[in-house]
């Protein structure tokens, strides 16, 4: 199955396409991830990708075009994979309809005070693993880090960039009969949150 996980910043897409793949054995693709691996590497896309990531701004689509669609080309995807970021913008989305249809676009929902309080609480380990300091602490020999652009100037700018430039996807994907909304405000666990998915695919 091919599904997209859409949904503003710190809703919870990769928690959520974490334990997607787990139970579908399908792989994720994150661009936000392969973006930070670029990074960390030093490679052209990575120095291309580092100022924008940094402010909060979403990296040009041609960059992130040319990532995707080399990913894209590898056979771990041939039977389905998760989409984990991408496409953000309508040029993206036309861009990999170009390539592929999707099944399934999975949208998180959640209001901007529960987003603000999961990314400003968010700690990563260096397998990945996504915690929280208050909702899922790590445990204490666990080292973990905290994103760059999980500071509070750069949180408020990709809320704006997406509410700008992602939510336009939002109709896109309904008028091509793909979107399913699931409810991941603070009042639901990530269980619900995760089983409400699984029904809807
Ligand atoms: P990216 O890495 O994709 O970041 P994002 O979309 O901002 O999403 P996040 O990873 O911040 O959040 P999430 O929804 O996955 O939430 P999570 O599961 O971690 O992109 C980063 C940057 O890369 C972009 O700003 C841009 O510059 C660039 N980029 C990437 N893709 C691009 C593209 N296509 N085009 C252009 N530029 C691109 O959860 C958040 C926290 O909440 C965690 O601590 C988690 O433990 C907690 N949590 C999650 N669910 C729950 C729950 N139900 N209850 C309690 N806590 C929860």
């Amino acid at each position: 199955m091919k599904i997209m996980m859409l949904g503003a910043p710190g809703v919870g897409k990769g928690t959520i396409a974490k334990r997607l793949v787990a139970r579908y054995n399908t792989p994720q693709l994150s661009t936000g991830d392969m973006l930070r691996e670029a990074v960390k590497g030093g490679t052209e896309v990575g120095l291309q990708a580092k100022g924008y990531m940094d402010a909060g701004e979403l990296v040009p689509d041609d960059v992130v075009i040319g990532v995707i669609g080399e990913r894209l080309k590898r056979p771990d995807v041939n039977d389905g994979f998760i989409l984990d970021g991408y496409p953000r913008t309508i040029p993206q989305a036309e861009a990999l309809a170009a390539i592929t249809d999707l099944d399934v676009v999975i949208r998180l929902t959640a209001s901007d005070e529960t987003i603000v309080e999961r990314l400003s609480g968010r700690r990563i380990a260096e397998d990945g693993t996504i915690y929280h300091i208050k909702n899922f602490p790590p445990p204490p020999d666990v080292k973990v880090i905290q994103r760059d652009d999980d500071k509070e100037q750069a949180i408020r700018q990709r809320l704006f960039v997406y509410r700008k430039q992602t939510a336009p996807l939002v109709e896109y994907y309904r008028d091509k009969g793909a979107l399913k909304d699931i409810d991941a405000d603070a009042s639901r666990t990530v269980d619900e949150i995760f089983e409400d998915c699984c029904s809807v695919l």
